[in-house]
């Protein structure tokens, strides 16, 4: 019985283990390959944020289609980042401006990537609302996921 319990245990604790650690890039083709996904995936976030940005400063009028659209594709995208992020291309000479401290750091990483879903979840809510007042604030929100992460895990 208490045998069984520790072998419970230990299964426990070696399978929280993997889910703290990435793995690392088993090969330079691999690294390149996962580089340019989770680049691609920051692409389309960034195609993504135009119009929420222009909305933010008034250069264009409010758009709940948009906001709607756009928010939930957000989130999506925010959801893949964990996955392209879990192997670690520290190893190899790949073209990109993540920094080596994301690999060292998951639990703080997952949690810059969970304010942006949180933040896109959010924003989608407020835009099926329809209460204007909470807009801004609610793109706002978006934005500061972005820097709370670029600050500390991208370079310049
Ligand atoms: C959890 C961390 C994190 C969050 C949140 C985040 N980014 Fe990034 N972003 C990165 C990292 C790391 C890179 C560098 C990726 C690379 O070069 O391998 C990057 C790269 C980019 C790039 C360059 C992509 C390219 O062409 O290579 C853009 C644009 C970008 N992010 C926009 C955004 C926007 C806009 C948001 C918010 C809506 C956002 N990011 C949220 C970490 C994050």
């Amino acid at each position: 019985m208490i045998k069984r319990v520790i072998s419970v245990m230990i299964g426990a604790a070696v399978l929280s283990t993997f889910s703290v650690l990435a793995d690392p890039a088993k090969s330079a083709k691999q690294a390149k390959g996962v580089t340019e996904y989770r680049q691609a995936i920051f692409k389309l976030v960034k195609s993504n944020v135009g119009a929420l940005g222009a909305m933010n400063k008034g250069a264009i009028p409010f758009n709940v289609e948009t906001m709607q659209t756009n928010s939930m594709r957000l989130e999506q995208l925010s959801l893949m980042l964990e996955d392209y992020f879990a192997t670690d291309t520290t190893g190899f000479d790949v073209k990109t401006e993540a920094l080596d401290k994301i690999w060292g750091n998951q639990a703080d990483f997952k949690d810059k990537i969970a304010a942006l879903t949180a933040a896109a979840n959010n924003l989608n809510k407020v835009a099926k609302g329809g209460d204007t007042s909470q807009f801004k604030p609610a793109i706002g929100q978006v934005f500061k996921s972005c820097k709370g992460c670029h600050d500390n895990y991208k370079e310049d």
